[in-house]
């Protein structure tokens, strides 16, 4: 049970975090969800999620993109709701390309997006939870930070950025009831990924089934694109007592992917 723990969860009104947030708030942490979303949008997700789980959540909206919202990300949702037990790091972009022509924006974007903004509020979460002598961080990295695919020079290098600051900040906060680890999705069903099935439909006259079925045939062994919730049990499970061993871990849940 996570009742009366406080979760910030990233990039958390659709998707992985979305079903992050429901998951925690299901074990009864209260949750602030951020987005980039109006405040008006973000408040009616956070309010469905209350309402549907007797909790308490509030909305942030920040953009990750930009370093003084990242920096201020953790004191905006103290304020909102209270200080992060628990800190998700989810909010994240994808951009693919050959190296020889990656734009250089999207380059710096996907690293402020995927990997500044997890050591910025990694670093502001961290003195709280030590005072407090317990701390759950969950950073949602991707089967892309532990093997590599073409065409993802930036989402490899946050990842498995990622990757290896989540063991290190794991290692300082050992002895300190803190844990931190790393998600490792494969292909679940999500807006991030739509731009890349929408490639491999094109080469099946649009058949998006088939586009789906070409793109895990490739490397996702379970052939299935994996539901939200599977992540979101998972991240429930790592804040938990039950986890409370698990500490610098970058566990996969990729249908086998990175088995091969
Ligand atoms: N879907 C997959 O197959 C898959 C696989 C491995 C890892 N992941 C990772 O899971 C995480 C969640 O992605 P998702 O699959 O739910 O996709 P998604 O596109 O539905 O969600 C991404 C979230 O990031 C937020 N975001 C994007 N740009 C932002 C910015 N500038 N500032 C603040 N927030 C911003 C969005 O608002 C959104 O809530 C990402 O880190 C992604 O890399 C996804």
């Amino acid at each position: 049970m996570l009742k009366n723990r406080t979760a910030l969860v990233t990039g958390s009104t659709q998707g992985i975090g979305l079903a992050i947030a429901h998951a925690l708030a299901e074990k009864g942490a209260h949750v602030v969800l951020h987005g980039i979303e109006t405040q008006a949008q973000g408040d009616a997700v956070a309010a469905s999620v209350a309402s549907q789980h007797g909790v308490r959540a509030a909305y942030v909206c920040a953009n990750l993109a930009n370093a003084e919202d990242a920096v201020g990300l953790v004191d905006a949702a103290t304020l909102a709701l209270a200080a992060p037990d628990i800190l998700v790091n989810n909010a994240g972009i994808q951009y693919t390309c050959p190296i020889e022509s990656f734009p250089a924006d999207r380059w710096d974007a996907i690293l402020a997006v995927n990997l500044s903004a997890a050591f910025h509020a990694m670093k502001a979460v961290v003195p709280g939870m030590r005072a407090r002598g317990w701390g759950r961080i969950v950073n949602i990295a991707s089967v892309h930070g532990l093997v590599a695919s073409v065409n993802k020079g930036a989402y490899l290098a946050a990842k498995h950025g990622l990757v290896g600051l989540s063991k290190g900040v794991a290692l300082e906060t050992a002895t300190q009831g803190i844990t931190v680890n790393c998600i490792c999705p494969g292909w679940t069903d999500t807006a991030i990924i739509q731009p890349q099935i929408d490639l491999r439909a094109a080469k099946f006259g649009g058949d998006r089934a088939a586009g789906i079925r070409d793109l895990l045939s490739e490397k996702q062994p379970n052939q299935t694109l994996l539901p939200p919730q599977r992540i979101g049990e998972v991240a429930a499970f790592l804040c938990s007592e039950s986890a409370a061993g698990i500490t610098g871990v970058a566990l996969p849940v990729d249908g086998g992917w990175t088995a091969q």
